[in-house]
C-alpha cells in the first residue's frame, strides 16, 4: 500500500476509535451527574411528553437562542442546518448503494456549504467586532471556528476549483470500514480536507463542540415543571431522611 494510505487510513481508525470512546465516556459522564434540584426554566411543560417536545423545539429550532439574540440565532442557525446537509450529503461516501434520500439532497448539498460558510463568518465576526464578546473569547474559541471554516472551504474548492477523484476515495473509505484497503487518492485538497476532519473527530470529545450532546442532558431544559405535584428528592438527599 502507499505510504500515505497507511498515515491516512492509520489516522481515521485512530480518530473514529477516540471519538466514539470519547462521546461515549463523556455521555455516560453526563448522564450520571446528580442534578439535586429542581430548575427547569419556566415557563416550562409540565408533562414528560411536553418536556420531549420542548426539546425538540430547542434542537430543531434553537427555541431559546431565538428568543434571546436574533443575530446569533441566524448565524448560529445558518451553519447548524448547512452543517447538517453537508453531512447528510456525504453518507454517499460511505454507503453503497446510495440511499435514496442522500441520492435527493445531493444538490442541496453544494447550496448548504455557503451557508455553513455565512454562518461561520457570522459567528466569528461577532467574536471579534462585539467588544464584550471578544473580551471573553479564548484562544480555542477561535481556533474551533478557524478549523470548521477550513473544513468548509477546502470542501467547496474541491467542488468549484480541483475535482477530486470520488470513486477512488469512496474506495479507500468503503475499504477501511470492511478492512480491505484500497489505496487513497493522493489530491492535496483532499488531503487537508481530511486531516483537518480526522483533527476535529479527535478534539470533539475534549471540545466545547459537546453541547450538541450535552444540552440534552442540561437539568433547566430536560425538567419537568412539577415541584407542586411531585417532591423532587434527589438519591443523595434520600440517604439522609432515612
Ligand atoms: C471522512 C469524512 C469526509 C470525507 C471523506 C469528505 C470528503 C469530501 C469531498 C470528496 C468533497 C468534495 C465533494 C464533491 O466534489 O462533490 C467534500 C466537500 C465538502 N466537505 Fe467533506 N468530507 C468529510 C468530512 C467532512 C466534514 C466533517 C465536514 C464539515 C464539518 C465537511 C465539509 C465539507 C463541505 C462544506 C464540502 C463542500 C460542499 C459539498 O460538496 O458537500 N466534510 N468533502
Amino acid at each position: 500500500m502507499p505510504f500515505w494510505t497507511i498515515v491516512y487510513a492509520l489516522l481515521f481508525y485512530a480518530a473514529t476509535a477516540l471519538l466514539i470512546g470519547g462521546l461515549a465516556y463523556k455521555i455516560r459522564k453526563y448522564a450520571t451527574t446528580p442534578a439535586p434540584l429542581k430548575i427547569p426554566t419556566t415557563p416550562a411543560p409540565v408533562t414528560r411528553q411536553g418536556v420531549v417536545l420542548r426539546m425538540f423545539r430547542e434542537v430543531a429550532f434553537f427555541e431559546s437562542l431565538f428568543r434571546s439574540n436574533k443575530w446569533i440565532w441566524l448565524f448560529g442557525y445558518l451553519f447548524h442546518f448547512g452543517l447538517f446537509l453537508v453531512l447528510a450529503r456525504h453518507l454517499r461516501y460511505f454507503t453503497y448503494p446510495v440511499w435514496t434520500w442522500v441520492e435527493l439532497i445531493q444538490p442541496f448539498g453544494k447550496y448548504a456549504a455557503f451557508a455553513m460558510v455565512a454562518g461561520l463568518a457570522g459567528l466569528w465576526a461577532r467574536r471579534v467586532l462585539v467588544d464584550r464578546v471578544r473580551y471573553i473569547s479564548a484562544l480555542s474559541d477561535h481556533l474551533m471556528l478557524a478549523l470548521l471554516m477550513a473544513i468548509a472551504l477546502t470542501g467547496l474548492s474541491m467542488d468549484y476549483l480541483t475535482h477530486t477523484d470520488i470513486v477512488s476515495l469512496k474506495a479507500f473509505f468503503l475499504g477501511l470500514m470492511y478492512f480491505n484497503w484500497h489505496p487513497l487518492p493522493e489530491d492535496p485538497l483532499l488531503m487537508v480536507h481530511l486531516g483537518l476532519v480526522a483533527t476535529l473527530m479527535i478534539i470533539f470529545p475534549v471540545s466545547k463542540l459537546l453541547h450538541a450532546p450535552g444540552v440534552f442532558f442540561s437539568p433547566t431544559r430536560n425538567q419537568v415543571d412539577n415541584p407542586r405535584e411531585q417532591r423532587h428528592l434527589a438519591p443523595w438527599a434520600a440517604e439522609l431522611e432515612k
